[in-house]
């Protein structure tokens, strides 16, 4: 699925489609007329034709060929496309797109290629039958999940799948091959394959896990009509009766770990196929289950992961509690080292959306300095306003006896927060509020557009702006950034349109306007540097509020303490100043 949205911005021209519309007059830099977002009487309405791009200097409307027609006709990203593809003639199906058959074509490749991987692995001695045994996986795990080897040789499966009829043509479709100069090959080599299948039992994509070290670890099949990560987890098809029985599915986040949990008999588990949880993958748990256990690694992508996912399952109102391995770096070696029964107890103590909340914020703070204990209470604050007032109120004395504060204090600071949310002064609007398509406003969210342009515009700029992810408080805008970023990181020299292309219709949509909208000129250096000091700036601001509310409830008699928030604070000052003085921008 590749490439339509390039195909229709090269075929139907904007001046072309915008001329049905509107009654356009040539001028110097393109085609002007009165816009037809907003009532007008004099032209502001400017049509490029070099740059197949619209903009109304009138309303500040603004976007290509797709975006005006979904603003035109009112209607999604994906009708606007169908619509201009039957009025040009370009065959979707080229793409990828709108072919059921496409799919069942894929499914039946994809299967006769699993048998093909399983036979390998299964009917002779070979180096994947060895590596699983070595990480303990017999015969009747590779026989449950249907586990295959790719061997080391270029043109294996491909030569496997001629001799069935099938083309290369249709064997690139279903990304089991790849293409380099003109020349085919195997897609998987020297791996052991894990064959991903849907829960109505189609072979929906391949995982493939190096054997000899090589890069990636893992490699996936591509997004295709009949694969979508965000849709799918690995390993429901055979957990789903048990999820069901124990009301209860725990997700992991790699393929082994599931294999592992499920062969050691728990085997109400699934795996995120090396993506974070999605709304998606919410809807297809809700089918057999409200109770989720996410069980990640224990480092520390493991923790923002879990961050993340409970948010997610929070919003689509699942009950979601957490575990962290606390032996070995992931659940698969911990059952390897620790059984099956220590790892129910894990599940057991799994722990609740705003214990898990409030333990991953007080790690960052030195509860026995004033500030520290301060800061975690209005952290604490916010998170206990994200559930019922009731539940919150019974962390209050807890609360209060960790950060040596009295209730009523820790009272008062949730009724502030509280306050501040209903007056939607910078409070955080809940995303389960809002609808995708809906465009982010509020304080911070330039620079987030911002981020997300240059992203998109300059992919280079993918990996420096990953550093300050913290600054995507807007879950759209997290979600587009971590779509662009995970596509990126899967292949370094993909075509931006492979990202609109993945997304949903409301978030291309999204996206596209967000880049047509800021427009980078010629020094994105510059602009990303200023972000970056924008950013600063935003920290050192937020930290001098702090040591200004330390310095008002510090106890008397601190003398020593309050001379060191007094000097952070002359220092903070000193600091932000220069940095004002050097950069006056109005993000
Ligand atoms: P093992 O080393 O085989 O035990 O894998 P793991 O599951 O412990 O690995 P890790 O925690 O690094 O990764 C978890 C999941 O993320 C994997 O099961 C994959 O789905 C995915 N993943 C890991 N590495 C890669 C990679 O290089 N590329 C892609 N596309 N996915 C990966
Ligand atoms: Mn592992």
């Amino acid at each position: 699925m590749s490439g339509i949205t390039d195909e229709i911005k090269t075929r139907c021209n904007i001046v072309d489609v915008v001329g049905r519309y509107v009654q356009l007059k040539r001028t110097g830099t393109g085609y002007m007329g009165l816009c037809p977002f907003h009532g007008e009487k004099t032209p502001s309405f400017h049509v490029s034709d070099s740059r197949q791009f619209y903009h109304c200097f009138g309303c500040g409307e603004s976007g290509d060929v797709i975006s005006f027609v979904m603003k035109m006709d009112n209607v999604d990203f994906m009708t606007a496309v169908r619509k201009l593809c039957e009025q040009y003639g370009i065959d979707m199906e080229a793409f990828g797109f709108g072919r059921e058959s496409g799919k069942n074509e894929i499914y039946e490749m994809n299967r006769e290629a699993a048998r093909f991987f399983f036979h390998a692995i299964a009917d002779r001695p070979n180096p994947g039958r060895e590596y699983l045994q070595d990480r303990g996986l017999d015969k009747t795990a590779i026989a449950k999940f249907g586990l295959g080897y790719a061997d080391g040789r270029w043109h294996s499966l491909l030569d496997h799948m001629k001799a069935k009829g099938y083309s290369e043509k249709q064997l690139m479709n279903a990304g089991l091959i790849s293409q380099s100069k003109g020349r085919y090959y195997d897609k998987f080599r020297d791996r052991v394959i894990f064959p991903i299948i849907n829960t109505r039992g189609k072979v929906i994509a391949f995982g493939g896990r190096a054997i000899a070290g090589q890069d990636p670890k893992y490699l996936n099949s591509p997004e295709s009509a009949a694969f979508s990560k965000k849709d799918n987890l690995f390993g429901l098809n055979l957990s789903r009766d048990a999820v069901k029985n124990a009301d209860q599915i725990i997700i992991v986040e790699g393929y082994m770990d599931m294999i592992s949990l499920y062969m050691a008999g728990i085997t109400n588990v699934a795996a995120t196929l090396g993506t974070a949880m999605t709304p998606n993958h919410c809807v297809m748990i809700r089918r057999y289950t409200t109770n989720v256990v996410l069980s990640y690694d224990s480092d520390e992508a493991g923790r923002k992961a879990a961050l993340r996912g409970i948010e997610v399952l929070k919003d689509a109102g699942l009950n979601a509690s957490v575990l962290h391995v606390t032996d070995g770096k992931d659940p698969d070696e911990f059952i390897r080292s620790n059984g099956p029964e220590a790892f129910r107890e894990l599940v057991s103590r799994a722990q609740n959306y705003a214990d898990y909340r409030l333990e991953s914020e007080k790690r960052k703070y030195d509860l026995n300095e004033t500030d520290g204990a301060v800061r975690y209470i209005r952290a604490a604050a916010e998170i206990l306003n994200d559930i019922s007032p009731a539940l919150a109120d019974t962390y209050v004395s807890k609360l209060a006896g960790e950060a040596g504060i009295s209730q009523g204090a820790v009272r008062k600071e949730i009724e502030a927060v509280s306050r501040m949310r209903q007056a939607g002064a910078g409070g955080r609007t809940r995303s389960a509020e809002r609808t995708a398509t809906e465009e982010p406003s509020g304080a911070g969210l330039n620079l987030q557009r911002t981020f997300l342009a240059l992203a998109v515009q300059n992919p280079q700029y993918i990996k420096p702006i990953s550093e300050y992810e913290s600054v995507f408080t807007d879950r759209n805008c997290f979600r587009l950034f971590s779509a662009i970023r995970s596509i990126f990181e899967e292949d370094p020299g993909t075509d931006i349109n492979k990202v609109f292309d993945s997304m949903d219709a409301a978030d291309a949509e999204l996206l596209a306007r967000i880049r047509e909208t800021i427009l980078i000129q010629d020094d994105p250096e510059k602009l990303f540097n200023d972000c970056v000091t924008r950013i600063r700036i935003n920290e050192l601001q937020k930290r001098h509020r702090e040591l200004e509310y330390c310095l008002d409830v510090i106890p008397e008699g601190s003398g020593d303490r309050v001379r060191e928030l007094m000097d952070e604070l002359k220092h903070i000052d000193g600091e932000l100043h220069s940095m004002k003085q050097k950069f006056r921008s109005d993000y």
